[in-house]
């Protein structure tokens, strides 16, 4: 089957696998809300389930699979979902966004499972700071979480930070040598205002423009590198030869490349990490739907695909939060800890 395009001329390729929407951390630009509404437990996709789908995908284009959260390390006995999806030979690429707090417990497991590549979120170095922006005091098991890493033989991680102003962005030039001397690659990601980022405001982005600027006052000259596929990071060299990236998805959208779509842990496909809808595969798979009616659904939705959701979020005159409370608590699939950020 040749690789179905958008209405964009945008294959599918990358999937982004929810294993939960639980997380252990409270980050303030995911979960900054007192409580939350949960998925209901007998909802969440078994991996049997998750499995199906992704065979039904493969034919699409699918050759990238990206398992978040929530906090995945929270979905039991997950290295058992990407040993299955790791004896996949379609499956160029499996990768893991982690906050690093349980995994001291898992990197080895996931490793010998099959797990190629692994990202471990850290905004901060600082203790204070880190309490700050999660509610919680695990930096120490963070950054233990990301030696056990390393040990375990992940040796392509990257750490991701989110920058928001006045609160970390001080740290940059610490951050950047921290990942440079661990062998780490380090992308700094623009605060975006999706789901549940609802104190988002304007202000408190720091661009990418910015960045750079504080990162040359700081390392000397940033050469930026060539693009070499659809990621939405930009990397930048320095004089000492470390590379890092920055991911402007609010000053510079990436919408024209984007090959992603995204699965909840419930079953809900969607095509873009804006969407305010999509489509329910859970109700399909269980009300006994063959792999043939799958494929042609999805087929008609990646085909049907408009979506350029950064791009128009940038073009409005006025722009705030994407979400409020309230919308949030009615349809929790709008939250980014749903949707796997
Ligand atoms: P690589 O495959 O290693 O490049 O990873 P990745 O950048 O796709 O994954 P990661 O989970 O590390 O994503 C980093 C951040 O980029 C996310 O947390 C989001 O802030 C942002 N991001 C990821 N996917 C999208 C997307 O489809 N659209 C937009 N606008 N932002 C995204
Ligand atoms: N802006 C940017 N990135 C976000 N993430 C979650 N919320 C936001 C937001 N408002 C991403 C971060 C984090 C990952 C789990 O999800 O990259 O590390
Ligand atoms: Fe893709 Fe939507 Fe993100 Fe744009 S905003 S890059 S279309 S997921």
């Amino acid at each position: 089957m040749t690789t179905p395009l958008d209405r964009h001329g945008r294959p599918l390729r990358n999937l982004r696998l929810s294993v939960t929407d639980r997380c252990n951390l409270r980050c303030r630009y995911c979960m900054p809300e007192p409580d939350y509404v949960w998925l209901p437990k007998a909802d969440v996709l078994s991996f049997e389930e998750i499995v199906r789908l992704l065979d039904v995908l493969i034919p699409l284009g699918v050759d990238r699979v990206r398992l978040t959260g929530g906090e995945p390390l929270l979905r039991a006995e997950l290295s058992g979902l990407v040993r299955r999806i790791a004896a996949r030979p379609a499956i160029r690429d499996l990768a893991l966004t982690s906050n690093g707090v349980l995994l001291r417990d898992h990197a080895r497991a996931l490793r010998d499972a099959g797990l190629h590549r692994l990202t471990v979120s850290i905004d901060t170095l600082d203790p204070g700071t880190f309490r700050l922006l999660t509610g919680r005091d695990d930096l120490g098991r963070v950054l233990d979480g990301i030696t056990a890493a390393r040990e375990a033989g992940f040796d392509e991680l990257k750490l991701d930070a989110v920058v928001i102003d006045g609160l970390n962005d001080g740290e940059l030039p610490r951050l950047l040598d921290f990942a440079r001397d661990i062998g780490a690659e380090l992308r700094l990601i623009e605060y975006m205002d999706v789901g549940g980022a609802t104190h988002w405001r304007l202000d408190r982005v720091v661009s990418r423009q910015r960045m750079l600027q504080m990162l040359t006052q700081s390392h000397g000259a940033v050469t930026p590198l060539p693009r070499l596929d659809s990621a939405p990071a930009d990397r930048f060299r320095l004089a000492d030869g470390s590379t890092f990236g920055i991911i402007s998805s609010v000053t510079q959208p990436f919408c024209a490349t984007c090959d992603r779509a995204r699965l909840t842990a419930d079953g809900v496909f969607l095509t873009c990490l804006y969407a305010t809808t999509g489509t329910d595969l859970r109700a399909l798979l269980r009300g006994g739907a063959d792999d043939d009616t799958l494929r042609q659904r999805l087929l008609g939705l990646w085909t049907a695909r408009r979506d350029r959701g950064a791009e128009e979020r940038a073009a409005l005159p006025d722009r705030g939060a994407s979400a409020v409370v309230a919308e949030l608590r009615q349809d929790p699939h709008r939250e980014m800890h749903t949707r796997g950020g």
